[in-house]
């Protein structure tokens, strides 16, 4: 075989793969004000998706309040901080959680990545990456309350998923995110809005429609409403018995509200997975080059 024709089988090979790799979709949840319930949101969203066949990975960033393993009742023995000094592999900190989806638990901040030296940060980053083709969706369940930090996150994601109550101080905090996310950006990036614990569904869009008014005169910003969640004694339920109540209660109201929101939300992001999905590779890069980019 001349030179040629073996350098136009390496092409084509690369190209199969190019054409082949695909981008886990990087969504981002967070809310204003803590305990709305965005991570039983997260979680069930995530069990939501796996039942339509997507692989999800649950990466938890909340490093301050209960982390998502207690509602599944596992435990994490490992976390990213343990793949960032080195000693363990991405494969080593995904732990197996409820119904196939994979949970990795955060165990670090922001910042320490900002503190490392370019060899650990490399490593740190290649690791991450084999997620890449791995999954389909990478959530992250952040904390709640607007830092720099989550700014960035939001902008460097996919999409976002604002998470709130029907609560005046909840719906101002929501409010409040989307105002300091605009502050930091000319971009236009995806936030879809989830009320939970609507006592009605009138309740649930008068919700919404508050916050959408408010970011459409305000900001210019048109938000886009994902779903609602209704109050529901099952969760509570759920998050006593450790077992997320997807799994438990199939049938509840917000097993079914979880249902109709994966049905909302994947039509649009199906078409763009392989092709407009920006990846994790690309959220890192984003994260890491903050201010250049924003
Ligand atoms: N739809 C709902 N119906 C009833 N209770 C809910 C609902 N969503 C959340 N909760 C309650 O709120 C609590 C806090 O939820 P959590 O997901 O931990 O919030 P966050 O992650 O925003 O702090 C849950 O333990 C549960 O008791
Ligand atoms: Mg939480």
């Amino acid at each position: 075989m001349d030179q040629a024709q073996s350098l136009r089988e390496y092409m084509h090979r690369f190209n199969v793969q190019q054409e082949e790799q695909h981008s886990a979709r990087v969504i981002t949840i967070t809310s204003g004000k803590g305990g709305v319930g965005k991570s039983n949101f997260t979680l069930n969203f995530a069990l939501g998706l796996n039942a339509v066949g997507k692989k999800v990975v649950v990466l938890d960033l909340d490093l301050s309040t209960a982390n998502i393993n207690i509602l599944m009742g596992i435990t994490a023995r490992n976390s990213l901080a343990d793949v960032l000094h080195r000693q363990k592999s991405i494969w080593d900190v995904l732990e197996k959680g409820t119904a196939g989806i994979d949970y990795i638990s955060g165990g670090l901040e922001i910042q320490d990545l900002m503190e490392l030296d370019p060899n650990t940060l490399a490593y740190f980053w290649s690791q991450i990456q084999e997620l890449q083709t791995y999954a389909d969706f990478i959530l992250l369940d952040t904390g709640a309350g607007i830092s720099r930090e989550l700014v960035d996150f939001i902008l460097a994601s996919d999409e976002t998923i604002l998470v709130t109550t029907p609560e005046p101080t909840a719906i101002a905090d929501s409010y409040a995110v989307l105002k300091t996310v605009m502050q930091f950006t000319k971009q236009t990036p995806i936030v879809r809005l989830v009320v939970n614990r609507a006592q009605s569904y009138r309740e649930a869009v008068d919700t919404s429609r508050a916050i959408k008014n408010a970011s459409n005169s305000f900001l210019k910003f048109k938000l886009v409403t994902l779903g609602f969640l209704m109050e529901d004694v099952h969760v509570r339920q759920s998050v006593r018995a450790q077992i997320p109540f997807f799994m438990s209660y199939p049938n509840c109201e917000a097993s079914k509200n979880i249902k109709q929101i994966v049905y909302s939300f994947l039509p649009e992001s199906d078409e763009s997975l392989n092709t407009s999905s920006k990846g994790i590779r690309s959220f890192l890069e984003r994260i890491f080059s903050k201010g250049k980019s924003l």
